[in-house]
């Protein structure tokens, strides 16, 4: 089948790679020259375990080709994807310029039936006001074509997007056009095997559960977190406490581990868009609102930890463990690491920070500074600082050389932001060890 996908960024790019992987001919479509002209390359910008191979193996079958001609992607796909970025506006609602901008260049060049999907997360009654777009470019140009509008929202997580493409939990399709449904189930037989995972539903209700699962995992994290800065002063152990309420299977395991709050381009945003969808339409939605103060608070901890050993952190070097939202993306958008970063630079201290592929990301988005080094290796890190936090779990902070960080540092102060350590253990080796809903 053919598909043309508007946006290669995150989402677009695996969407157009896994569809590309199964047999289909993917046209991506984009508007920045540097970006096409690198995938076509076979560069990709952004790191995703698998992804690179995946381009650059369907490119080379002709099976998946760039180009910045929006006319030559509305006659190539009967499914034209919009996966272009929802960024939040001023107050917290999805920009939905790109989209729209999107659905009229669809517009401007339709000749045929074509069916017009949006991937992004957008909020509820955007496929009204793609349809809404689309037609009125038609009746600007004075032609009558027939188009559906349908809403499939992805649920990929960074890191580990190729397998949640190949082997999804289930495929959203939103639409009022029984036929579109059908035509939808084809495109994805190849990732619907075994028992059928797709969910037909009306447009509205599928636009809604994007923001409803994004919006219930970020719940269950400030919950966690919440209850967190109440065990420490109950003199409680979060963790305990954790696996006491996971193995109820009707709470869970997933997503309830306590930390330095969450991050990354989806939670925040979304949980903002809602709320201000919420406010939109006349409800106050005070869970929502809670669930995002909580986590700005959250990300406040590990610096408030900090103080509270030093006091005056002015002058001081801190060495920082992990600088990604999460392990295996090099995206620190929102991340955790930056709070408390910018939080020290502006108390007067240094930072001496490493993670295993956000480096360059840190670099681009700071650049030279005096108060931050950036280091070739964790142990580099650690030299000569008065503490380390460490702030994502990548695997290899998991079993460090203790002995040896304890030596590099000038006071053997270790905050955990993810619990990843054995508070015992730190204790024996003489730590003063610090970590989240675990002892003060
Ligand atoms: C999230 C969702 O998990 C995906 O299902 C969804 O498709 C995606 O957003 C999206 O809307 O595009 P992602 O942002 O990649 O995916 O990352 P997650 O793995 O969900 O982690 C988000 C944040 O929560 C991270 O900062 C992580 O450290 C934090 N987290 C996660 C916790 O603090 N505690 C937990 O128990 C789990």
């Amino acid at each position: 089948m053919k598909v043309t996908i508007y946006g290669s960024g995150y989402v677009g790019l695996v969407t157009g790679a896994c569809l590309a992987e199964v047999g289909n001919e993917v046209l991506c479509v984009d508007i920045d020259p540097d970006k096409i002209e690198r995938l076509q390359r076979g560069e990709i910008p952004i790191y995703e375990p698998g992804l690179e191979r995946m381009v650059e193996e369907n490119s080379r079958a002709g099976r998946l080709r760039f180009t910045l001609d929006p006319a030559e992607g509305v006659a190539h796909g009967l499914f034209q994807f919009i996966a272009v970025g929802t960024p939040p506006d001023e107050d917290g609602s999805a920009d939905l310029q790109h989209v729209l901008a999107v659905a009229g260049a669809i517009g401007e060049q339709l000749q045929e039936y074509r069916i017009v999907v949006n991937k992004s997360t957008v909020p509820v009654g955007t496929a009204d006001r793609v349809r809404e777009r689309i037609g009125q470019a038609l009746a600007g140009r004075g032609v009558q074509v027939e188009f559906d509008v349908v809403s499939n929202p992805e649920f990929l997580k960074e890191g580990a997007a190729i397998n949640d493409f190949m082997r999804p939990d289930r495929i959203v399709v939103g639409t009022d056009n029984p036929r579109t449904a059908e035509l939808l189930r084809a495109l994805y037989a190849p990732f619907n095997r075994n028992h059928d995972r797709l969910l037909a539903m009306d447009i509205r209700s599928a636009e809604l559960t994007k923001y409803a699962a994004n919006a219930i995992l970020a719940t269950k994290i400030s919950f966690m977190n919440e209850l967190s800065n109440l065990a420490e002063r109950l003199g409680a152990d979060i963790e305990q406490v954790r696996v006491g309420i996971g193995s109820d299977p009707r709470i869970g395991y997933q997503f309830i581990y306590p930390g330095a709050g969450y991050g990354g381009s989806c939670f925040p945003k979304d949980v903002k868009a809602l709320e201000r969808t919420a406010r939109d339409c006349g409800y106050h939605a005070e869970l929502l609102g809670a669930v995002e103060n909580v986590n700005e608070r959250q990300k406040q901890v590990p610096f408030t930890k900090l103080q509270q050993h030093f006091g005056d952190l002015g002058g001081r070097t801190i060495a920082l463990w992990g600088l990604a939202f999460k392990p295996n993306t090099d995206d620190m958008r929102e991340a955790s690491s930056r709070v408390l970063m910018e939080a020290l630079w502006a108390a007067g201290a240094r930072v001496r920070a490493y993670d295993p592929v956000a480096m360059e990301e840190c670099g681009r988005l700071y650049g030279e500074r005096g108060d931050l080094v950036l280091c070739d290796s964790a142990m580099a890190a650690v030299d000569g600082a008065d503490a380390l936090v460490v702030i994502t779990e990548w695997k290899e902070f998991r079993s460090p050389d203790f002995f040896q960080i304890r030596d590099s540092l000038n006071e053997p102060v270790l905050v955990d932001g993810r619990n990843i350590y054995d508070p015992a253990q730190m204790a024996t080796m003489g730590y003063t060890y610090y970590s989240i809903g675990r002892g003060p």
